[in-house]
Order: structure tokens, then sequence, then C-alpha cells
């Protein structure tokens, strides 16, 4: 049998205004990735063969987001808010190519899951022309309500236009829907705005498509599956159920989490086998963790590759374009950027590793820094294997340390130092025998002096 085409499209002109928030909605952002981005990715699990994303005027940092995400996802542009309805009618052009299934999609519910999309289409094919995702949530107030008559949908109701036996209906509307792409525009069209609010309501199609002889299916759901987000509060909650799924999919794939709920992951966060991440560890956006390797407590991670068997924090930050080698450690407040670490190479303590190369098996002392910036340029560092550099050392970019090369402790680097070179760069020191006892009597006088004048 020949597969079915489908055409998603994701409505995303809201403006979002109890967001408060100068952002449009959509690109808020959960488990490190936008609302729009999540939608987008559940979609493309759920075999479309064409993606519309409807935008508000002026919204084109909504449609550079979609596309981002989706090379080819069609943006249009709904002019006026005028209701779902209109909204989805604004991607006319991708509706007439007539596709067999459309998906509708609200680009604020983003913890929808492929496999619940998967039966919304599972319901078209089996010769529904219209299929809904219905849920029972705590408080019904606001949704649409589903009315189900012998086990038919028969019509949605939106809040404004319920009457007070309909208003009492648990089964609520999820908000997202098929319809069959044959008879897609003959219902949309027909959809008028008589209602309380003046606008063109899409779950109007119900009753429209029941009008026309076809059938109507409601398929109940999770409430998280379908969650809008209307409010900086829904979107903490919606931020918990994402971190909920993260958390069991690294359980189940094999990490130890020793206390999950305290461990923040990004969508796109990736674990080997046999990693161990501590309690309170935040991962950023692109972050991968190969075999073996221990992420220590109170770490922050973020575009940062984690090598086999190395060993991170506690305390530790890394920031995007770190690449920490095989078995290299990076131990309490030290912190690396845009810097490969060599396999095996340590930096224990309190440091700052910033646009550098680290060869293998070099040793970064406690209190060790590059000087990556001065004032205007970044520039890079390069440490040799093998090297050892003493603690509290400062290396002054740009500066290239030879492999094996030794630097004193409190060293200021400024200039190359060879392969196998000793470099000292530091205050000589000066003894002055018995100067500390005559230091103090010179202070307790100075006091004296002060306390016969008061
Ligand atoms: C909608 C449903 C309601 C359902 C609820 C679930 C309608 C008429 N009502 O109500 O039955 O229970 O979602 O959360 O569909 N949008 C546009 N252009 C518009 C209007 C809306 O793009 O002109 C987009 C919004 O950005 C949003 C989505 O459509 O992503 C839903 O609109 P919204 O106003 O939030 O609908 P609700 O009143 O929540
Ligand atoms: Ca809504």
């Amino acid at each position: 049998m020949k597969a079915r085409t489908c055409l998603a499209i994701v409505l995303a002109a809201g403006e979002g205004t109890r967001m408060r928030s100068a952002v449009p909605k959509v690109l808020h952002a959960i488990a490190g990735r936008t609302l729009l981005a999540h939608v987008l990715a559940a979609i493309g699990e759920t075999g479309v063969t064409a993606t519309a994303v409807v935008v508000g005027p002026e919204q084109e940092d909504v449609a550079a987001e979609a596309r981002r995400v989706l090379l080819q996802a069609e943006c249009f542009v709904q002019r006026a808010r005028r209701g779902t309805a209109d909204a989805v009618l604004a991607a006319k052009s991708a509706i007439e190519r007539r596709p067999d299934d459309i998906l509708i999609v609200y680009g604020d519910t983003p913890l929808i899951r492929p496999a619940t999309l998967m039966r919304l289409r599972a319901a078209l094919a089996a010769g529904a022309a219209v299929a809904v995702l219905g849920f029972r949530p705590a408080d019904p107030a606001g949704y649409g309500r589903l009315v189900v008559k012998n086990g038919k949908l028969v019509a949605i109701r939106e809040d404004a236009d319920a009457g007070a036996s309909e208003r009492k209906l648990g089964l609520c509307n999820g908000g997202l829907m098929a319809l069959s792409g044959a008879h897609a525009l003959a219902i949309l069209e027909r959809i008028g705005d008589g209602n309380r609010k003046g606008e063109f309501y899409l779950t109007d199609a119900v009753e429209i498509a029941r009008s026309m002889k076809l059938d109507a299916v409601a398929i109940e759901v999770e409430e998280d599956d379908v969650r809008g987000i209307n409010t900086k509060g829904q979107l903490a909650e919606a931020e918990a159920v994402a971190q909920g799924r993260l958390r069991k999919a690294a359980l189940d794939s094999g990490v130890t989490l020793v206390a999950p709920e305290t461990v923040f992951l990004c969508a796109d966060t990736k674990f080997g086998k046999d990693v161990v991440v501590e309690p309170y560890v935040v991962f950023g956006d692109k972050v991968t963790v190969e075999d073996g390797a221990v992420i220590h407590s109170f770490s922050h991670l973020a575009g940062a590759q984690v090598g086999k068997g190395a060993s991170v924090g506690p305390f530790a930050r890394l920031r995007p374009g770190t690449r920490i080698g095989e078995g290299a450690r990076i131990g309490n407040f030290v912190e690396v950027k845009e810097a490969a670490i060599g396999a095996g190479a340590k930096a224990n303590h309190l440091s700052y590793i910033g646009d550098a190369s680290v060869g293998a098996n070099a040793n970064i002392g406690a209190g060790a820094i590059t000087c990556n910036y001065d004032g205007s340029d970044k520039h890079r560092t390069t440490i040799g294997e093998g090297a050892f550099v003493g603690s509290n050392s400062a290396l002054v970019a740009p500066v290239e340390i030879g492999a094996g090369a030794y630097i004193g402790s409190g060293s200021v680097i400024t200039k190359n130092v060879p392969a196998d070179a000793l470099a000292l760069a530091r205050g000589r020191q000066v003894i002055k025998e018995g100067m500390a006892s005559r230091l103090r009597g010179l202070k307790s006088l100075g006091k004296n002096k002060a306390r016969s004048r008061d």
C-alpha cells in the first residue's frame, strides 16, 4: 500500500500576551529548546511529507526559528488574528496540494509525543474525516468541551459559548486535530465567526463534518501530551514534565543519576554507557558525555564533549567549545571554554583554560590560568604534551608552551617556552633576617601614637 502523505500545520501566530514578555511565546524554551522546536521535532517523527508554520505579522524571528530547525518548513503569515480556523487557512496553498492527512498542531504544545500524533493519523486512515485529541484536566474551565454521543464526536463547544450542561463535560479539546486532506478545504471554508468572540473557530470543523455526513472521533490522551503554555507558570510546569521524561530516558539507557530530581538535562544531551552523574548537575545544550565518564556534583556544562572515563567537577564549569580527552580530569573551580584538553591531562583546582589546547598528560597546577583576552581581542594558548604548568602561573596569550616544558609556579609567561625547557618568570625572593619582628614593633609604635592622640 502506498504511504499516506501528510501535511503538518503548526499554528504559532499568537502573541502570547499572558507570558508578559517581549519574546514571542513559541520562542520560549524548555529543556534547552524552543517550544516551536519541540513541536517540530515531534512532527518530524510522524512521517509528515510537508510542514507549514503559521506566524503572525512581524514575527520574522519565529519564521527564522522554524527554518533553523527544519530547513524545508514553509512559513505563512496570518495577517490578522481572526481565530484558529483562519490561521489554518493562511496555509491554504499547502492544503490545496491535497495531502492525504493534515495534522494541526499548536505551537505552544511542546510536550506532544510522536506516538500521540500517530494516533490521530491512524484515525484518518481508519476513515474519520476529523480526529481530535481529548483529555480530562483537573479544571476544565477555559477549554473547549468535547460533546460525544454514542461513541461519536458530534461537536466541540468553546468554553465561552457552552451552556451549563456542556460546561459540566470533563473531556476537553487538547487543541490538536487531524483533518482528512480530501475534505479539509470544504470543511474549513464553511467555518464562520458567529460566536461570542467573533472568531473563526477551528473547533467548528467537527459539527460541519457531521453535517456533511462525515465521521469525527475523539482520542483520549494524557494531559501532559497536550499541555498548552500560556503563562510563565505553565512554562515551568512543562519544564518539569520535560525534565522528568529526559531523566527517565537517561536512566532507562543506563546512565546512573544518583539523585535524578536534581539533574537538569537538555533535549539534546547525549550519554554513553556507564556514565555517572552526581547530584546537582546542570546540562546546557549540546553536551555529550562518553562512556564511563563521571560528572561530579555542582557542575555546569554547555556545548562540551566529555571523553571516555574523564572526570569533571565537583564545581566545574565547561563552556561551549570544550573537549575533554579520554581519562582527563577537570577538578573543582575549573572553568574551560573553547579548549581541547588532551587525554590524561589534569587541571584539578582553581583554573581558567580558555581558547587553548592542552596536550595529553599535561598538568595544570592550582590557580594557573590562560590570559586569553587583552581587553579587545582573544588569543590562543597552546600547551604541549606532558608539560607542567606550576601553580598560580599566568599564561599570557598568544603563547606556546612546548611539550614536556616546566613552568615554575607563580610565573607570568609572555613569551613562548621551548619543549623540555624550564621557565621561571616571577619576582626574585628577598630575605631580610629579623625584619619581621622589627616590622611588628614599628606597627605597635604607630598604634600607641594614635592612642595617645585620642
Ligand atoms: C483552543 C481551542 C480549545 C482548546 C484549547 C486547548 C479553538 C477555537 N479553541 O482554545 O477548544 O480547548 O485551544 O488549549 O481552537 N492562533 C493563531 N491565530 C489565531 C488564533 C490562534 O495562530 O488567530 C494560534 C495560537 O498562537 C495558539 C493556538 O492557535 O498556538 C490556539 O489559540 P488560543 O487562542 O490559545 O486558543 P484557546 O482559546 O486556548
Ligand atoms: Ca491556548
